[in-house]
């Protein structure tokens, strides 16, 4: 308990970062961050950006010990839709085992887990947290670069992720990235009567739903967009064989859904881990209120989603998917597309050697051995750590797959913020014996 009430305290502060009234709170979770890491002898500095700063702090215990770099998030995604928590998302609670609050899973309590290994480690550590994950990293990937050496490193550690399962130790050696766009269609100059109008009017909800249509084949489930798998790295059988299998039927029972529909010819893990998605994550128009009203809408749109695999590029995809749209919208429509988001896909090597020392500090806490898993999630940065800094990267998830990520109710099981702080300082000692 004792150990905990920092942590409650820490999911306590709103640091929504996409919301602009709760950018103080953004930035008092930075600076509840920064003194907690001084209070452990750390050099602690924010660095201002447009928007959140970025927390940066390193103490260096021996200039012969290795160094770790963690990267986390700060910042966290709305509560949203607020009347289906069960106690307030930011009053964080403990019931059963568990800690209750929006940050408890992504990405605050398992920052945490490495604030707590910091206490009394024995290996140099640098911390590099920012405040702007959650709306795609856009001012840290400038400082990454600005920063190349104060933040080399022997290995990069983050914890920002799942485990595979219950009780279940888990590497992660791989992230999906992501393409978001948004998409707007405009027919007419205004909203049109649809009985004085209809028959001749444009209808930009009707070009939507064919635009839609085009983007998917609906038998096989392949994205029709031209080229958009052409970058796509095949899965080895190798590689497979490295997985865990999946209970598919525990994961329909738990979604509440008697198909997973999806690509055809691929597993369901594959799926999710190694091959590409494009979902429509938000669709408008016309009229929403209650009841009916006759008017034919001017606009419609639609925000679109696609998770990326190697060597998949963002812009790249944004580009295929601009054009695909553009030459198979009807005439008579004007089309914008917005680049939202982007972050790279990435993959790591499982069997680097802080991953083998990972894997047996997980080992020596959990009583069994890790699985090798891949994430369908993003951290956009992760691909960039690994390509500027070079250093090998352990994707240390320590959450489980229902605790509710972005959703009400988000959730940390407590056994999993022990063990993995134990899993860290272990990892640290390793680390020391000369593993590397
Ligand atoms: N921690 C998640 C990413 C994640 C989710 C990793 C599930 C592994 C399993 C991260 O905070 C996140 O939500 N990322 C966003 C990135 C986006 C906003 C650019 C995502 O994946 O949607
Ligand atoms: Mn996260
Ligand atoms: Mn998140």
């Amino acid at each position: 308990m004792n150990a905990l009430a920092p942590l409650l305290e820490f999911l306590s502060i709103p640091s929504v970062s996409t919301d602009p009234a709760r950018k103080e709170d953004v930035r008092r979770a930075a600076l509840w961050l920064q003194e907690r890491l001084k209070a452990l002898g750390f050099r602690a500095e924010l660095h201002e950006t447009p928007l959140h700063p970025i927390l940066y702090a390193e103490r260096r215990v021996d200039p012969e010990a290795p160094t770790v770099l963690v990267y986390g998030h700060y910042d966290v995604q709305p509560p949203d839709p607020l009347e289906l928590w069960e106690t307030p998302p930011f009053s964080p609670v403990v019931k059963e085992g568990r800690v209750y609050a929006r940050g408890a899973s992504d990405d605050k309590g398992q920052l945490f887990a490495h604030v707590l290994a910091a206490e009394g480690a024995p290996v140099n550590l640098k911390f590099l947290v920012e405040g702007e994950e959650e709306i795609g990293s856009p001012h840290l990937s400038p400082f990454v670069q600005a920063h190349q050496k104060k933040l080399r490193a022997d290995v990069v550690v983050v914890s920002d992720g799942a485990m595979f399962a219950p009780y279940t130790p888990t590497l992660t050696y791989g992230l999906r990235g992501l393409c978001y766009l948004e998409v707007r269609l405009r027919g007419a100059r205004r909203d049109l009567h649809s009985g004085a109008f209809g028959g001749v009017a444009p209808n930009p909800i009707q070009a939507l739903g064919w635009l839609l249509a085009r983007l998917k084949d609906e038998r096989t489930g392949r994205i029709l967009i031209p080229g958009f798998y052409e970058r796509v790295r095949p899965l080895s059988e190798e590689e497979k064989a490295l997985w865990p299998s999946l209970d598919e039927e525990a994961l329909k029972r738990e979604l509440g859904v008697e198909v997973l529909p999806g690509e055809e010819g691929y597993s369901v893990l594959e799926r999710l881990w190694a091959r590409p998605t494009l979902d429509p994550n938000g669709v408008w128009g016309g009229y929403q209120g209650e009841g009916s009203k006759t008017v034919i809408p001017a606009e419609a749109g639609m925000k679109l989603s696609m998770r990326l695999v190697p060597d998949q590029d963002p812009e790249e995809v944004a580009d295929q998917a601009e054009a695909y749209l553009k030459a198979v919208c009807p005439p008579g429509y004007a089309l914008e597309v917005l680049r939202l988001h982007g972050g790279r896909p990435v993959l790591t090597d499982p069997f680097s050697p802080p991953m083998r020392l990972m894997a047996r500090a997980l080992e020596e806490v959990w009583g069994r051995p890790p699985v090798y898993t891949r994430e369908g999630g993003t951290i956009p940065v992760v691909a960039e750590l690994k390509e500027t800094l070079g250093a090998p990267i352990v994707l240390l998830g320590l959450g489980l797959p229902d605790d509710n990520l972005h959703a009400p109710n988000e959730k940390l099981d407590l056994v999993n913020l022990e063990k993995g702080v134990a899993v860290i300082r272990h990892f640290h000692e390793l680390l020391v014996e000369g593993g590397l």
